[in-house]
């Protein structure tokens, strides 16, 4: 018996890996984040049991989790995007080792992915930027110390905030002395749900671009020179002269 950790993608049910659905299909016990993983992600199963957990506190997903070992039942555990990022796994993972019960995680397209792909975006362009940090806006969770925003602003790296868009103004306010006014930033919503929705302006005018359009909820910030920029550098990997073990 084995609990499975999956990441169900972004939202569009083919974003899924092809080992997850195949899980997905074949566990008896089917526990699923609801509140962002949608029903045509489950699609084809033949579970007994259909959980949604977004009803549920950290002990009861527990429980159902052990009822289902002592039957001997594999559980597919059903997360949005990748279950590595926000995703409460790592409590329910402790509770799992110390009950014996063994798990396996199985990798999914995250939310920023998704994000990038929809404003045909690379992360990491040379001389611009080539390090990516993901964080969030911190609300209930309090940033450990030396991850506040304005600190990590001081990088000027690309930056996805997750779980902020409620706070884009003072979002705005941290990074500003740090980006610069003119620098882009993009507000994506529900990126490959049907209803997909974005924003793209400057530090300037990204919040009052957002607040136009009503956004809410699930909705990723990306912030960062790369955006719409088309003054980099060629990489190393595809000039012609660069000689490298597989062009030699
Ligand atoms: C609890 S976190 C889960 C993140 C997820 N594990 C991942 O890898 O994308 C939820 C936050 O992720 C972002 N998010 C998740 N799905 C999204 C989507 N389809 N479009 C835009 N942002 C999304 C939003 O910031 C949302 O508030």
């Amino acid at each position: 018996m084995t609990v499975y950790f999956i990441g169900a993608g972004p939202g569009d049910p083919e974003l899924i890996t092809v080992k997850g659905q195949r899980l997905i299909r074949q566990c008896p016990v089917i526990i699923y984040a609801g509140s962002l993983v949608p029903k045509a992600v489950l699609e084809g199963h033949c579970a007994e049991q259909v959980i949604n957990s977004a009803e549920l506190h950290l002990e009861q997903i527990i429980e159902l989790i052990a009822a289902a070992h002592h039957r001997g039942q594999d559980v597919a555990r059903v997360h949005s995007g990748d279950p590595s990022l926000y995703g409460a796994i790592g409590e329910q993972i402790r509770c799992l080792r110390e009950l014996g019960i063994p798990f396996e995680i199985i990798p999914g397209v995250t939310a920023m992915s998704a994000c990038a792909a929809l404003l045909g975006a690379e992360l990491t362009l040379p001389d611009v930027s080539q390090s990516v940090i993901l964080t969030r806006y911190a609300d209930k969770t309090a940033m450990p110390a030396g991850e506040e925003l304005a600190s990590l602003a001081q990088h000027g790296a690309t930056m996805a905030i997750h779980l902020g868009v409620n706070h884009l103004e003072k979002i705005v306010s941290e990074l500003l002395p740090h980006y610069g006014a003119d620098c882009p930033i993009a507000v994506i919503h529900r990126a490959t749900w049907p209803d997909q929705d974005w924003v793209v302006g400057t530090l300037t005018d990204i919040a009052e671009k957002a607040q136009a359009k009503g956004f809410r909820r699930t909705a990723l910030i990306l912030v960062g020179r790369v955006l719409g920029n088309d003054v980099f550098s060629e990489s190393s990997l595809y000039r012609a002269g660069h000689a490298h073990l597989y062009r030699p």
